[in-house]
């Protein structure tokens, strides 16, 4: 089984909006996902290459020398290969409310439980009775764990998963009890370039990022009420000094990402991109239709939402002028839409980096066999 901890209170991200935080143990999914053990070889693999160890641990402007000993403590356990050893990372569950009350839900956590349920209600201000959901959204081959105990819970919820991708199909993995009538795939839409549809009644619209079906096959969706986007693992905003994550975390995405603090891609997920320009226009052709963007909401990191006052923190805490700013480019939306733009940079400045193969074998394992691994 997988380790959950509860859900925290949740952040009112715009209008009739809420992202709630849980924690999911990446390393111990069970048969068939990915295991203690994969992610243990997954990390001693990439702290021996060249010098990465000396590199992921080292005192820098946000690692304090309590902080160090930590990460160092957790590379000796992970090396000696103790039992127990913590994989945990957040993960955010967002709620839309509907116009008819009912919610829908965006990356549906494995946290979830029936204490974790009244929890929620009390928090958006609903009785037990009244809290409804009447849709699952399953954004990416890896943010569907969650599916089966939500839609357990609310029978009435239909579910809406990501398309197939690399013999990876949600409809088919989705466990037994759940009604396949229920089940819906998203499909991008029949115009050139994919383009963008909408669902719920208009209330939310999506996308495909195209181009990465070996990078989850995500789905985007924009939330017009609000201005919001709602990522997965389409965008990792960085983690905010003032709180960093666990020591796991913080070696991981120093290891895949060169530091947790920053909103830098992570190495196993711009190595999945096959087509990298497909998926830049198509993220461009998203913050065009969806301007402007007024919040980013992603899977890890503390930093959700993610604003234009964040890109202005993140730019201050790394002592230079927002990518926003500095970038000389005079497309209208970029001025009015920092949130959009650092979006497009961040792939745009990271894709065209290849990876070499040693890195890829262990870091960007083939999708179907580690199709569960929760980064
Ligand atoms: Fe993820």
């Amino acid at each position: 089984m997988i380790n959950t901890l509860s859900f925290g209170a949740p952040k009112q991200i715009g209008t009739d909006i809420y992202a709630f935080k849980s924690f999911v143990n990446v390393g111990d999914g069970g048969e068939g996902h990915l295991t203690t053990n994969g992610i243990a070889a997954r990390i001693l693999q990439g702290l021996g290459e060249g010098d990465a160890e000396a590199r992921v641990l080292q005192r820098d402007a946000h690692t304090s020398a309590k902080m160090l000993a930590e990460e160092e403590a957790f590379v000796e356990s992970v090396k000696r290969g103790d039992p127990g050893v913590s994989f945990e990372i957040d993960t955010t569950t967002t709620l839309i409310r509907l116009g008819d009350g009912s919610f829908a839900v965006h990356s549906p956590s494995v946290a979830f439980t029936e204490a974790a349920r009244a929890e929620m209600a009390r928090a958006l201000g609903v009785s037990v009775e009244d809290f409804e959901v009447s849709a699952l959204i399953a954004p990416n081959l890896q943010h569907w764990l969650g599916v089966e105990g939500w839609a357990r819970a609310f029978p009435a919820a239909m579910i809406y998963v990501a398309p197939p991708s690399h013999g990876e199909d949600l409809e088919a993995k989705l466990p037994a009890s759940v009604d396949r009538g229920r089940v819906t795939t998203l499909q991008p839409a029949a115009t050139p370039g994919g383009g963008c549809a909408e669902m719920l009644g208009g209330e939310v619209r999506f996308r495909l990022l195209e181009g990465a079906g070996l990078m989850l096959n995500e789905v985007a969706f924009f939330h017009p009420k609000s201005k919001s986007l709602l990522l997965a693992d389409g965008f990792y905003p960085g983690y905010s000094p003032a709180t960093p994550p666990n020591a796991f975390s913080r070696v991981w995405f120093k290891l895949t990402k060169g530091h947790w603090s920053g909103g830098r891609l992570p190495s196993y997920r711009t190595g999945r991109v096959e087509d990298p320009e497909a998926l830049v226009a198509s993220i461009e052709g998203m913050v065009e239709a969806w301007h402007p963007i007024t919040s980013l909401v992603c899977a890890h990191g503390s930093r959700v939402p993610f604003t234009a006052d964040t890109v202005d923190a993140v730019a201050a805490e790394h002592g230079r002028a927002s990518a926003a700013v500095q970038r000389d480019d005079t497309a209208p939306h970029r001025a009015a839409d920092p949130v959009g733009a650092t979006l497009l940079d961040a792939w745009s400045v990271t894709l065209p980096e290849p990876c070499d193969e040693a890195h890829e074998k262990v870091m960007v394992p083939q999708i179907s066999r580690y199709a569960v691994a929760h980064c």
